[in-house]
C-alpha cells in the first residue's frame, strides 16, 4: 500500500514569500495497482512524484510505502529504502553520459546492493530488448533507446514501486508507444506498482486509476 496523508509542500519564492505548491494531498494506492496523475503544467505533479519517491521532503503530511513511513528514516536509511524499493523514470532520461548503457544500469544495481550488479544489469537490459546495445554510450542511442536504458536502471532491483514522470513526453509517437507498453509489461510481469504522470489521455485510460491535480489540489480521482 502507498499512503499519502495531508501532503503540503511550500517553496520559498524569490521575493521571500512562501509558495504553497501542494495544498493537502491524500492518496491510497494498493500494492500492484496503477495510477495516472494528470493536470496542467505547474499543478504540482512532479513535486508530488518527487515526494512519493523520497527525493523531496513534504512541508507537512506523511508518505508511507509498504508500511514504511519515509519521514521516519534517516537520510542513509531513506537512500537505501529508495534504492531497493523504488524506481524512478524521468522525461529527460537522466543517464550518465560518459558511461555505457550497461554501466548506467550496473551503477543502479550496485546502489541497490545487488550481489551481482553486472549480471543483473545485463538481465535488465535484455528485458528492455537492448542486449545488443549494452556498450553504447547514451549519445550513441536514440531517445527511445535511452529511455529503455533508464527503465532498465529503474527496474534492475525489481522495485515494488515504479514512478514515472512524463516518461514518453520527449519521444515520437512510435517510441512513446513502445516505451509505454514496456512499462505496462514490467508492471504486470514484476508486479510493480506503477505511478505515471502523463498528459496523454490514451495512456492514462490504461491505468487502474486516474487522479487530477489543479493548483496543488486533487480535483478528481
Ligand atoms: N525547487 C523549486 N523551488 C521553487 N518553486 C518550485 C520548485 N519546484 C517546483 N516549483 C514550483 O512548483 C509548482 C509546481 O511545479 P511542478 O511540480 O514541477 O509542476 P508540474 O510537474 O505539474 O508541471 C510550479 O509553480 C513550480 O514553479
Ligand atoms: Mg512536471
Amino acid at each position: 500500500m502507498i499512503r499519502l496523508s495531508g501532503i503540503t509542500k511550500d517553496f520559498p519564492s524569490p521575493s521571500g514569500e512562501r509558495l504553497r505548491v501542494l495544498e493537502g494531498v491524500d492518496l491510497e494506492l494498493a500494492e500492484g495497482g496503477s495510477l495516472a496523475i494528470q493536470g496542467p503544467s505547474g499543478s504540482g505533479k512532479s513535486t508530488l512524484l518527487g515526494i512519493l519517491a523520497g527525493l523531496e521532503q513534504p512541508t507537512s503530511g506523511s508518505v508511507e510505502i509498504s508500511g514504511t513511513n519515509l519521514g521516519s528514516l534517516s537520510e542513509r536509511a531513506l537512500a537505501q529504502f529508495r534504492a531497493r524499493n523504488q524506481g524512478f523514470v524521468f522525461q529527460a532520461f537522466h543517464l550518465l553520459q560518459h558511461f555505457s548503457a550497461l554501466q548506467n544500469v550496473a551503477i543502479g544495481a550496485e546502489i541497490a546492493g545487488l550481489k551481482e550488479p553486472m549480471l543483473s544489469a545485463r538481465e535488465a537490459l535484455a528485458r528492455v530488448d537492448l542486449a545488443d546495445r549494452m556498450h553504447h554510450l547514451p549519445g550513441q542511442l536514440s531517445g527511445g533507446e535511452c529511455q529503455r536504458v533508464a527503465i532498465a536502471r529503474a527496474t534492475v532491483a525489481r522495485p515494488s514501486v515504479l514512478l514515472c514522470d512524463e516518461p514518453t513526453g520527449s519521444l515520437d509517437p512510435s517510441n512513446a508507444t513502445r516505451v509505454f507498453e514496456l512499462l505496462m509489461d514490467l508492471h504486470k510481469d514484476l508486479g510493480t506498482t506503477l505511478v505515471l504522470v502523463t498528459h496523454d489521455p490514451s495512456l492514462s485510460a490504461r491505468m487502474d486509476r486516474r487522479m487530477r491535480l489543479e493548483r496543488g489540489r486533487v480535483v478528481e480521482g
